[in-house]
């Protein structure tokens, strides 16, 4: 928003993270972040909310985890926040919500909102990013959803949103429509990965490959390629919480048997990952005092983030039985460690691989696909790979004389 001209002001109860951004530094890497901090010259980070009293537009961006031992989300940070800014916002000012909530959620705060300050209004704005792309979409969204008490409540965010991305599709509906669009976009997405993880399940029982079958399927366009890539399966802190929270929410509305299905996506989502420790497992054999080396510990490439990740998962289970875990990882081994200090980190690919008994290829960094084989051949004990994410050059690996692993191909 600073970067298009707005003048922002960034509040968060976090004082080191505040502290680090006001050094232009992102306590998290995203790409081109920084770059774009360095630029701005309207944007001003505080742990002091009344610095956003003369706002226009207040964005709640608040993070609405697991709760700790049920399956709802947790929206306790989240009715905070709203308390806050309520004192503060000024006369005819707009609270936008874009944090993902159970849907019921924003017409509840907007009849609180009513009561205590009934000239400002309450919108409810999905967040669509993907971290790792975050910039660009955010500045280039392929949609808006506005969700407001009628529509011409929706108009002053959807005017915003006109200057902001233009060309942008705009939709305004009620608020458990807008609410509920955020919920199902990640819950088809995570529906999509773990059919075709099921598919993997099928094809190492039947010796289909389940890549292929992506390729083949994925090319008509009703199903598209993208989000057919079988593997490991999803982590981070939507896909997982956010279809956990849905199946909370159903089970509230007395429709857990419609979202039923959910409950068995999450489960072939956890088999994932333990059908890749049981391969490596029957690789190894007993795994006390052998070396695995892991490649990748963020949940997706293009970022640090370690929430729920299926590769730190895979890597913890393999330590507890035994084996000598050793973890390579881009950008994100500093948030790895903190979660997991018990496994060793590697800043080299080279040590990382040095002497392993296996390697398992779990975050799909490009580096690792721009990885040369052959040199890393007699650096290893035993030049056996597991690819979790089934985009290594099969043939260039084979040729260069290691064997190949993965789920749901024979190769
Ligand atoms: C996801 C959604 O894609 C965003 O649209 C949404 O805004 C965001 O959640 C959110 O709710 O905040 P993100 O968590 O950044 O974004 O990551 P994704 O790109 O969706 O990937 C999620 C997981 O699925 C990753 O672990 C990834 O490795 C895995 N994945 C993805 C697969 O296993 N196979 C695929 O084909 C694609």
């Amino acid at each position: 928003m600073a970067s298009l001209g707005h003048e922002v002001v960034a509040v968060d109860v976090d004082k080191e993270k505040v502290a680090l951004f006001n050094t232009g530094v992102a306590p998290f890497y995203e790409p081109g972040l920084e770059e774009l901090l360095k630029k701005v010259k309207t944007l001003t980070f505080t742990t002091d909310i009344s610095q956003a009293a003369d706002c226009d537009i207040h964005f709640l961006c608040i993070g609405t985890p697991q709760k700790e031992s049920a399956l709802q989300a947790d929206l306790s940070a989240l009715e905070r926040a709203v308390e806050e800014v309520t004192k503060i916002a000024k006369p005819n000012s707009l609270i936008v919500g874009k944090s993902t909530v159970p849907v019921g959620t924003a017409e509840r705060l907007a009849e609180n909102l009513q009561k205590v300050k009934p000239s400002v209004e309450l919108n409810w704005n999905p967040e669509f990013l993907r971290e790792g792309h975050a910039i660009a979409d955010t500045l280039q969204p392929n949609r808006i959803v506005i969700g407001a008490s009628n529509s011409a409540n929706g108009e002053k965010l959807a005017n915003f949103y006109r200057e902001v991305s233009p060309g942008a599709p705009i939709f305004i509906t009620n608020f458990p429509t807008a609410e509920l669009v955020k919920v199902a976009a990640n819950a088809f997405l995570a529906t999509k990965i773990s059919f075709i993880n099921a598919m993997s399940e099928v094809a190492d029982a039947t010796g289909a490959d389940v890549s292929l079958l992506a390729d083949a399927i994925g090319a008509d366009d009703r199903i598209g390629r993208k989000f057919l890539g079988a593997g490991i399966g999803f982590g981070g802190g939507c896909l997982p919480k956010d279809i956990r929270a849905f199946l909370a929410r159903a089970d509230e509305l007395g429709l857990s048997e419609t979202l039923h299905f959910l409950k068995e996506f999450d489960l072939i989502n956890q088999r994932a990952r333990t059908r890749a420790v049981a391969l490596a497992l029957r690789e190894l054999g007993n795994p006390k005092g052998k070396k695995v080396a892991v490649l990748g510990a963020a949940f997706k490439p293009d970022s640090d983030d370690v929430r729920d990740s299926p590769s730190l998962e895979i890597a913890e289970t393999l330590h507890t039985l035994g084996a000598h875990v050793v973890v390579h990882d881009p950008r994100a081994l500093e948030s790895a460690a903190a979660k997991f200090p018990e496994l060793s980190y590697e800043n080299s690919i080279e040590e990382t691989l040095a002497g392993a008994d296996l390697t398992m290829h779990l975050t799909e960094w490009v580096e690792y696909r721009a990885l040369d084989p052959a040199k890393f051949y007699k650096l290893v004990k035993v030049p056996t790979i597991f690819d979790g994410r089934n985009v290594l050059d099969v043939e260039k690996w084979q040729r260069a004389g290691w064997k190949l692993l993965a789920l749901g191909r024979s190769l």
